[in-house]
């Protein structure tokens, strides 16, 4: 059994289906349930699909989604998907919408980790959880400034659990997985013109998925889909920030 956080859509959508293919029971959480359902429809009865309405940066939300980890023995996979992007410098922009994407970055991702590793190290066999961060955690950009943020905690949290799993000798797998610019619904619900971003940059949420899953199979702690990704993140970890804040200038039609 796997649980997606945000796979009513985009790289959370593409995680229930892959894995769904791999044979894979799912419980799905979103806010938009009717896409939930009409995807828990579409994968059965091939496999068995639940489904969690949930807003993750609610209390009701987040413990309805602790209830369904912890009401799930055989809990094999938990994936924090669920995510968004804002505009504008961090003071010009809605303190709510910040304070939003902190809740479900940050404490929506560490509340549902504990669940399920509470769970899976224990039991004393495999499990994993899939952080779905960004490319956006090796450096800042002007007017993403919450995002890098969060994406970088989300980094450095996962990181962090797996040097203690590893130092119990645990077989459950921590990852990162840092996409760069993906099609999905990210952008559209951000209100940017994908156009204003070259061409070449786009992976598809397909291969994304499938890098994080052959990552994990391997036991890669951070993962970045393409080739250009990889080159770009391993030179933003180089760089000086003086550089970095010459380079971060995006304008206002780049989030990942
Ligand atoms: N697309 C990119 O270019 C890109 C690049 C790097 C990283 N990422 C990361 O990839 C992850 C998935 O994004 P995506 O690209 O697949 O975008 P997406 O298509 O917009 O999917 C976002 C998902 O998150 C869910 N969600 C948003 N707010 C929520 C909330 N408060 N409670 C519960 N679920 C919520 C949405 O479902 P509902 O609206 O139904 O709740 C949706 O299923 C995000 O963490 C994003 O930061 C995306």
């Amino acid at each position: 059994m796997v649980l997606i956080t945000g796979a009513s859509s985009g790289i959370g959508e593409t995680f229930a289906r892959k894995l769904a293919a791999r044979g894979f029971d799912l419980i799905l959480v979103a806010r938009r349930t009717e896409k939930l359902h009409s995807l828990a429809a579409e994968l059965a009865p091939a496999v068995h699909a639940e489904v969690v309405t949930a807003d993750l940066t609610t209390e009701e939300g987040l413990q309805a989604t602790e209830s369904a980890i912890r009401n799930c023995a055989r809990l094999e996979m938990l994936v924090n998907n669920a995510g968004f992007g804002t505009m504008k410098r961090f003071w010009e922009a809605d303190l709510h919408g910040q304070e939003q994407m902190h809740k479900l970055h940050v404490m929506a991702a560490m509340r549902l980790t504990h669940a399920a590793l509470g769970l899976m190290v224990p039991r004393g066999g495999t499990g994993a959880v899939i952080n779905v961060s960004s490319v956006a955690a090796f450096g800042q950009t002007e007017g993403n400034v919450s995002y890098c943020a969060t994406k970088a905690w989300m980094n450095a949290f996962t990181q962090g659990l797996d040097m203690e799993l590893h130092g119990i000798g645990s077989k459950v797998k921590v990852q990162a997985l840092c996409p760069g610019f993906t099609m999905s619904e990210f952008h559209d619900t951000l209100g940017v013109d994908r156009n204003n971003i070259p061409g070449f940059l786009w992976m598809q949420a397909d291969a994304v998925v499938e890098e994080s899953l052959r990552g994990l199979e391997r036991g890669e702690v951070i993962v970045i889909p393409g080739t250009i990704y990889k080159i770009g993140a391993a030179l933003m970890r180089h760089l000086s920030h003086g550089i970095k804040r010459r380079i971060g200038k995006p304008g206002k039609d780049k989030r990942v």
